[in-house]
């Protein structure tokens, strides 16, 4: 593996190696001193073209606690808020040596330009490309999947390494349109075995979702109460991505939306006692989901934030400790 673009370029042994080194490093964050000496001396970068909150300070963790060095380089104040092109950008990143970027861009496929047209020789992880894909939080919620419903519930290892999710049902509920979350954790949560229904209102699903291989739905109620998900997705309303940023063109009212794909603690009522709770963040409290879900014990949301460092290490170790790693290899 070069680089890390789309979960659909995963085969099960990568995904499985992604995770079972994520435990791993998961383990070393536990330790007291949480820096390991994997990546001296090489440089991450990280370039944003959006904004981001957790992605950003996940992935600048993650290059730390493996010391690296790291270079935050943002859209804004850059630049790029000048005209630079994306060629230009990653030209100036090449002459400076970078050994990895990790890209998040609001262009669908832009990482993979940055590592295609032979602008770097950088590896390349997508930290989110548009609409698209987000690789590393669909490894983060399959980590967060087994560990909870595979690891704890079947008493072997506790984050349960080595296994898939075959026979889990995960339900992804919202906004799927605009969603490079759910585009990746459909194909990562098949390769991995796990069913997925996508629950959404009809102008929020995706033309073409047929052929995804997941079912869809556009009934939460009967979604719950009948299918019995293992693990319950909220997606994030995306007011930014709609035109005119008010979400109006896609549905009635908040109200309304609320009323039909809102999890709240009615709706927790109908799930199984084991159900987990997930949501990416940055949350709508009140209109996709209700505080009181979010703050549930059933929620796995601030779970999902700590686990993210330790797949993004595993990424940024699988991806750029390779062959000309220097000392300190083991973890
Ligand atoms: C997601 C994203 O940016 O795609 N958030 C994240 O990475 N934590 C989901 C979202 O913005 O709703």
């Amino acid at each position: 593996m070069k680089h890390l673009l789309s979960t659909t370029d995963l085969s099960k042994d990568d995904a499985l190696l992604l995770l079972d080194t994520a435990a791993q490093m998961a383990a070393t964050q536990s330790r007291e001193i949480k820096k390991l000496p994997t990546l001296r001396g090489r440089t991450v970068v990280n370039l944003f073209f959006e904004d981001s909150t957790r992605t950003r300070i996940s992935f600048e963790t993650a290059a730390k606690r493996l010391s690296a060095d790291v270079i935050n380089f943002s859209a804004k104040g850059s630049s790029v808020s000048k005209g630079e092109s994306l060629k230009d950008t990653a030209l100036t990143l090449h002459a400076m040596g970078a050994d990895a970027v990790v890209v998040r861009h609001w262009a669908s496929g832009a990482p993979y330009q940055l590592a295609h047209a032979g602008w770097l020789d950088a590896a390349v992880l997508n930290a989110g490309d548009g609409t698209h894909q987000h690789p590393t939080q669909a490894l983060l919620d399959a980590f967060t999947i087994r560990r909870h419903l595979v690891g704890r519930r079947g008493g072997g290892d506790p984050d349960g390494v080595g296994a898939d999710l075959a026979g889990l049902r995960v339900a992804i509920v919202g906004d799927v349109l605009h969603s490079r979350v759910a585009r990746s954790n459909v194909a990562l949560l098949r390769t991995l075995g796990a069913d997925v229904t996508l629950v959404s209102p009809p102008t929020l699903v995706p033309v073409g979702v047929e052929t995804w291989p997941c079912r869809t739905s556009y009934d939460l109620d009967a979604t719950l109460a009948d299918w019995q998900p293992d693990a319950v997705m909220m997606l994030r309303v995306q007011r930014e991505r709609m035109s005119g940023g008010t979400g109006g063109a896609f549905f009635p009212s908040p109200l309304e939306y609320t009323r039909y794909y809102g999890l709240d603690a009615r709706r927790l009522g109908l799930l199984p006692d084991h159900t987990i709770v997930m949501h990416p963040g940055p949350m709508n409290r009140g209109l996709e989901i209700s505080a009181e879900a979010a703050d549930s014990d059933r929620a796995v949301i601030v779970e999902q934030v700590a686990n993210g460092v330790a797949v993004r290490m595993a990424a940024l170790y699988l991806l750029l400790a390779g062959d000309h790693s220097a000392e300190g290899n083991d973890l």
